[in-house]
């Protein structure tokens, strides 16, 4: 039998909902104590170096409200790891951040950056904190996160996510091939960007994947059915899926 895969999900658009009027409302604390409820197993926040929409406290506002492991994406730069080390969440996936981009746009270069990125993943480790790297699906990506010492990298489904006709095919292989190498490296393989409710299945079928996070998706369709029915939809069809 596979692993139960775990549901992270992603509450910063709900702080991007908030921060479209700039006052308190939509609270992201309401929507990680929703998902605590409701069968997800981790918050993910995306503190980014604008702030648009995650805020500084926001963190311990969310580490307080629930139990739920807090995975915090972060660039490495030395204010997000200062902030990492002041918070101690559960989990940092290191993402690559350009100011212009709407979302996180690729993957992290981990084999380009390896200088910058080995002083920020061994002071994290230090500090108890879970360290994942945000990589394209790529055989070198997997080798320069061994090399880290990385014990977790979150593949970007983002091409998958985008890719029509026989792409697809071709998309889901690489991340089904990258799982493997992960997994058999000792490094656990997570996924996540771009998930829906139609593309979550054969992603979720991979079997050497341990969680999935989500989250554009799951707040549109809290807008529709409210965030407890779309978790809960998810996490019917992740588990339809092993
Ligand atoms: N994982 C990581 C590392 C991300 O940066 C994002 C997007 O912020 C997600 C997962 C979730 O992607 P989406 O919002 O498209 O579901």
């Amino acid at each position: 039998m596979t692993q139960r895969l775990r549901l992270g999900v992603n509450i910063d658009h709900v702080a991007t909902i908030r921060n479209a009027r700039g006052g308190d409302h939509p609270d992201p604390v309401r929507a990680a104590e929703i998902v605590a409820r409701c069968g997800g197993d981790g918050i993910t926040a995306h503190l980014r170096e604008d702030r648009r929409h995650i805020r500084d406290d926001d963190l311990a506002r969310i580490q307080a409200a629930t139990d739920l492991p807090l995975n915090l994406e972060m660039a490495a730069t030395d204010e997000m790891l200062e902030i990492a080390l002041r918070h101690r969440p559960h989990a940092a996936c290191i993402v690559p951040e350009r100011r212009e981009e709407r979302t996180t746009e690729g993957g992290l270069d981990a084999a380009g950056q390896h200088n910058r990125l080995a002083p920020i993943v061994s002071r994290l480790a230090d500090a108890g904190i879970r360290v994942s790297l945000f990589i394209a699906p790529e055989e070198r990506q997997i080798e320069a996160a061994l090399l880290l010492g990385a014990p977790v990298v979150e593949l970007h489904t983002g091409e998958y996510a985008h890719a029509t006709g026989e792409q697809v095919e071709g998309e889901l292989r690489r991340l089904a091939d990258m799982a493997a190498l992960a997994a058999k490296n000792g490094i656990e393989p997570h996924a996540g960007h771009g998930l829906t409710y139609d593309n979550v299945l054969a992603v979720a079928a991979i079997p050497q994947l341990a969680e999935l996070n989500i989250g554009h998706y799951l707040v549109g369709e809290a807008v529709f059915v409210g965030l407890e029915a779309a978790v809960v939809r998810m996490r019917e069809l992740m588990d339809l899926a092993r």
